[in-house]
């Protein structure tokens, strides 16, 4: 098949079975959102919101995007701007993995680095306030803001969920990680319509805000935040499972040694939270949507000493949780268990 531009390739991303992460009788399939052109489900989010912007004159061609992001937005951005003749702007933080600003780099994208943290040691304030200030110095520019635009979750709803039920027509869970809260609300919201009954897990990492929690902090990359986001329905949410660094983080790392999946951190975390319902709820088929691939974590959270340099290395190294085995078994009493959430529809 022969695609007009890189952008036609988005989507279309394979489902995979997991064969030893995953309990007898359960079954547990993984959708490797990794495989698009930018490497992270954010390509399907970005271009809805760009389109949109494009159809209402809000982006004018040649014009700007100023968007504040941890990376994969980012690459999104680069990538739609590099085919559409766009100007892109990204404010990173410095905990942005290196190869994902050389890879926006390379698409052309420039790069403005917030380097000042907010009282709570984070920076997606202090990078929200720096994409507003850009956009008043250049006329005309655009925000996208993930956080807020109904567009991210509308690719998922008019999109991501028809190609989950393509594949899976009939499944009984689906678990998925928490950033913006774009792609699991989409999800949720047309796949709770065409699955009367399924039940929805919301996977963010233990210290975040996201879904109404207390911000304590966090390590992992990709999901989190330190507010709740107005692209995020908890509505839709059945459960929500905040997944340890040390969880997540191992269950990453054994997914590319057992399975040979290299996904990034969040995806990690979801599987964790897929592994935990599934002890709960024996004979289960769940649906993981792995939001990103692993390859800008190879320096990092693959890396042991980067892990060690986290003071993680003894809870994921040091206690075996890389096992499959043993990583399967400490699932079973995940260190922080899934709560109700969602009221909008009753499930178990
Ligand atoms: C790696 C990764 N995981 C999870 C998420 C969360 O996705 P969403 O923003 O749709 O909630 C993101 C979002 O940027 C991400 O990049």
């Amino acid at each position: 098949m022969i695609h007009n531009d890189i952008l036609s390739t988005i989507g279309g991303t394979p489902v995979v079975r997991l064969r030893r992460l995953t309990i007898p009788g359960t079954e547990i399939l993984i959708k490797l959102e990794g495989f698009n052109p930018g490497g992270s489900i954010k390509d399907r989010a970005v271009l809805s919101m760009i389109r949109r912007a494009e159809l209402n004159g809000r982006l004018r061609p040649g014009g700007t995007i100023i968007e504040s992001t941890s990376g994969n937005v980012g690459k999104a951005l680069a990538l739609i701007g590099a085919v559409n003749g766009y100007r892109v702007i990204l404010v990173v933080d410095p905990n942005a993995p290196r190869s994902k600003l050389d890879y926006v780099r390379a698409l052309g994208a420039e790069i403005v680095v917030v380097d000042t943290a907010d009282d709570s040691g984070l920076y997606q304030r202090p990078r929200i306030a720096r994409v507003k200030q850009l956009l008043t110095e250049i006329p005309g520019s655009f925000w996208p803001d993930q956080y807020n635009n109904p567009d991210n979750p509308r690719a998922h709803a008019e999109q991501t969920a028809y190609e989950v039920l393509s594949d899976v027509p009939a499944f009984d869970t689906l678990v998925t990680s928490v950033g913006t809260g774009g792609h699991i609300s989409g999800l949720s919201s047309t796949l709770k319509r065409e699955l009367p009954g399924l039940t929805t897990v919301g996977v963010d990492a233990l210290g975040s805000a996201a879904m109404g929690f207390p911000f304590t902090g966090y390590q992992m990359r990709g999901l989190g935040l330190p507010w709740q986001p107005g692209c995020l329905d908890p509505d839709l949410i059945d459960h929500a499972h905040l997944v340890t660094d040390h969880e997540g983080i191992a269950t990453s790392i054994a997914l590319a040694r057992t399975e040979g999946i290299l996904v990034g951190e969040s995806s990690g975390a979801a599987v964790f939270g897929a592994l935990h319902h599934a002890h709960t709820h024996p004979g289960a088929r769940i649906v993981v949507i792995a939001a990103d691939d692993g390859i800008h974590y190879l320096g990092e959270s693959f890396d042991e000493d980067w892990v060690r340099g986290r003071g993680l290395h003894e809870a994921v190294f040091g206690a075996g949780l890389t096992d499959p085995e043993r990583l399967v078994e400490a699932a079973r009493k995940p260190t922080s268990p899934p709560v109700r959430l969602g009221l909008r529809y009753a499930t178990t």
